[in-house]
């Protein structure tokens, strides 16, 4: 994954991805509107994909092939309820419940740009510690992306991310980490969410990444599912995942994707 060179966008691709992108948050918005108790992740999958349909766009993990992975991705979205933390596959026999964390991500291709965006939404009410969790990684989040300027470096991204959630004792997914984006949903760098300040590919004006911190309640520790692809923390306690995909500038990063559209009571956080 996020093999190669970074390729540093032209304003006139960033204007393209900006279209991408904003899809795709408007993907997670209407997503908002049917995360209820009942629903099932499935359901939840074929909104999306008719959603982006309608939108002339393509869904970007649906037949998607990682390097790592033998098969290639069968949904849309990637719904991680609960201890599940990413790539978790949507399923007919799978039902929101209150009290449930939801990890939706997804990715789109429109004229042949990529976004990528995540959001993890509370089902009804869910307890404190989730409450805190939720809160943290999305903190975790926006100090991931506060970092994304001309002239640091992608250390200086993971380790504000890493400092942030490790200070509350939780645990930092090291399995998966962000990625440029562009014309590939996985393009180089790599953006971990651990790291050193100061370290790693200096980061330019121009460049486009996704920013993706995965959190854990307990153990950073994954096990992989019998599915072959659903993530799911060690020790079963819940986790949380969000996504911006964001352009590197001068003082201040760009965020292209927006939580703007995710309504306002099904959410922990906004
Ligand atoms: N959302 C993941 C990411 O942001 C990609 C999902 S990969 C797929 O990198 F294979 F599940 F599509
Ligand atoms: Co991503």
């Amino acid at each position: 994954m996020s093999k190669g060179r970074a390729i540093i966008k032209t304003e006139e691709e960033i204007e393209l991805m900006r279209l991408s992108n904003q899809l795709v948050s408007k993907v997670l918005g209407e997503l908002s509107n049917h995360i209820q108790p009942g629903i099932s992740t499935l359901r939840l999958d074929q909104i999306a994909y008719e959603y982006i349909k309608d939108h002339h766009a393509e869904p970007a993990f649906l037949n998607y092939k990682p390097h790592s992975s033998k098969t290639a991705y069968p949904h849309t979205l990637c719904v991680s309820v609960n201890e599940y933390v990413v790539h978790g596959m949507p399923k007919k026999d799978v039902f929101l419940k209150e009290g449930d964390v939801v990890s939706v991500d997804c990715g789109v291709k429109l004229n042949g740009y990529y976004g990528d965006s995540a959001y993890s939404f509370t089902v009804g009410d869910v307890e404190p510690e989730i409450q805190k969790l939720l809160k943290v990684t999305f903190e975790c989040l926006e100090l991931g992306v506060q970092k994304a300027i001309h002239g640091n470096r992608v250390g200086d991204i993971g380790y504000e991310v890493q400092t942030h959630a490790e200070k509350h004792g939780y645990g930092v997914v090291r399995e998966l980490v962000g990625h440029g984006v562009g014309t590939s949903l996985h393009e180089a760098p790599e953006v971990p969410n651990y790291g050193s300040r100061g370290k790693g590919m200096m980061l330019i004006e121009g460049l486009v990444i996704a920013i993706e911190p995965m959190i854990n309640m307990g153990t950073k520790k994954l096990v992989l599912d019998n599915d072959g692809w659903s993530l799911r923390t060690a020790d079963k306690l819940p986790s949380a995942h969000f996504e911006h995909t964001v352009v590197v500038r001068k003082g201040k990063a760009e965020k292209l994707t927006t939580f703007e559209f995710i309504k306002n009571g099904k959410t922990a956080v906004v």
